[in-house]
């Protein structure tokens, strides 16, 4: 090859290089085009690899003209990259300027009371108003404070009523929170007037409104002629607090073998208004509060003489009160980390999650 052809494929090689450089617009593209030009393989930069296609008398000029070109192009290729850094640094800088530091934070969502806790508080303030106090019982309850201290032997039919999950050390999740009317008996004597708030377990078939896991409130009152009407005004009083209306309840006898007589206190379903769904189980009635006077045997296991003190005892669904106060439709979402369920309260009310 001539000497003259070389220069003119340097020349065309270097004019087409620049031409490109002038229409890249970043640093990545520079590069690359800087690697399609000088690289190995690039336009320019194999050039010197052909250099034994020329006789050995001009390999020195060949060289000396290839790498001309070749510094020529590197000045442009830096010079291109420095307009476009200083071109960024100068975006950031201007970026930077329009924050202002001294604006609040944006709003992030706020995390929100349980719907069952919320209840839970409002049920404790509203008893302790009334002399009530809040005691706690154990989850893990002796079958002794779960069965037996309320009246329901080891043999006793009742305690299919309430299949549980049994522990290896002889102990049982507590099926409700009844055992603590044996503790507060046997802690605090007559009279007495407890509520206990807490967290009860059933070996349960799962719907809309059964969970395996679930809340009530016991209540306790043991006093001097004590009878079911203070029991009934009581649960009235306490739903309508809580649900913020006068609402319909239904009284009906029901069996506890720790109750004599037991009934049971249901609620007129809020999700429906009693119109009949899946949550009340078609009926309109929720039950909600099953209760009754304290049978003489379980005063007796708590220490305290039956001939002397009268009482009254209930078990409130916690879960299902919070469920008709919130219009909750389904009781499984309240376990499920559903953050719906977790909204603050005040604005959860009114919505209906199903
Ligand atoms: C009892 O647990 C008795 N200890 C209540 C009681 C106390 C009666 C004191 C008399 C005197 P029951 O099994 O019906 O009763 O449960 C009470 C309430 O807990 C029910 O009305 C219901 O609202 C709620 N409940 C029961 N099982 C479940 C469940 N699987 N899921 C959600 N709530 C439940």
């Amino acid at each position: 090859m001539e000497l003259t052809d070389l220069k003119h494929s340097v020349e065309t090689a270097e004019a087409s290089a620049l031409e490109r450089l002038r229409g890249a617009d970043s640093v990545d593209s520079v590069r690359r085009l800087e690697n399609e030009v000088l690289g190995k393989q690039g336009s320019v930069g194999s050039l010197l690899g052909r250099m034994t296609e020329y006789p050995a008398e001009i390999r020195g000029q060949v060289g000396k003209l290839v790498n001309e070109a070749k510094t020529r192009i590197k000045e442009h290729f830096a010079a291109k990259l420095a307009t476009i850094q200083s071109a960024a640094s100068a975006r950031d800088e201007t970026e930077a300027k329009s924050i202002d530091p001294t604006l609040p934070a944006p709003v992030q969502p706020m995390g929100g009371v349980h719907p069952v806790t919320a209840v839970q508080w409002e049920i404790e303030r509203l008893f302790e108003r009334m002399g009530f106090t809040v005691e706690a019982g154990p989850e893990m309850e002796s079958q002794y404070n779960n069965f037996e201290a309320l009246n329901i032997p080891p043999t006793h039919p009742a305690r299919d009523m309430q299949d549980t999950f049994w522990l290896k050390n002889g102990c049982v999740l507590r099926t409700h929170t009844s055992p603590v009317q044996h503790r507060s008996m046997k802690k605090f004597g007559a009279p007495l007037r407890v509520i206990a708030p807490g967290r009860c377990f059933r070996y349960e078939t799962i719907d809309a409104s059964h969970e395996n896991t679930f809340h009530q409130v016991e209540g306790l009152l043991i006093d001097r002629n004590i009878g079911l009407p203070h029991l009934i005004a009581l649960a009235k009083t306490l739903l309508t607090e809580v649900m913020k209306k006068e609402v319909k309840l239904r009284v009906r006898p029901g069996f506890f073998p720790f109750v004599e007589p037991g009934i049971e206190i249901d609620m007129d379903c809020q999700i429906c208004g009693g119109r009949k769904c899946p949550t009340c189980k078609q009926s309109g009635w929720v039950e909600i509060l099953p209760a009754g006077m304290v049978h003489p045997n379980v005063l007796r296991a708590g220490e305290i003489d039956p001939e002397e003190w009268s009482g009254f005892a209930f078990g409130l669904g916690l879960t299902r009160l919070a469920m008709m106060k919130f219009g909750i439709k389904d009781i499984r979402v309240l376990n499920s980390g559903d953050l719906r369920a977790l909204a603050p309260p005040d604005r959860l009310s009114g919505t209906v999650i199903s």
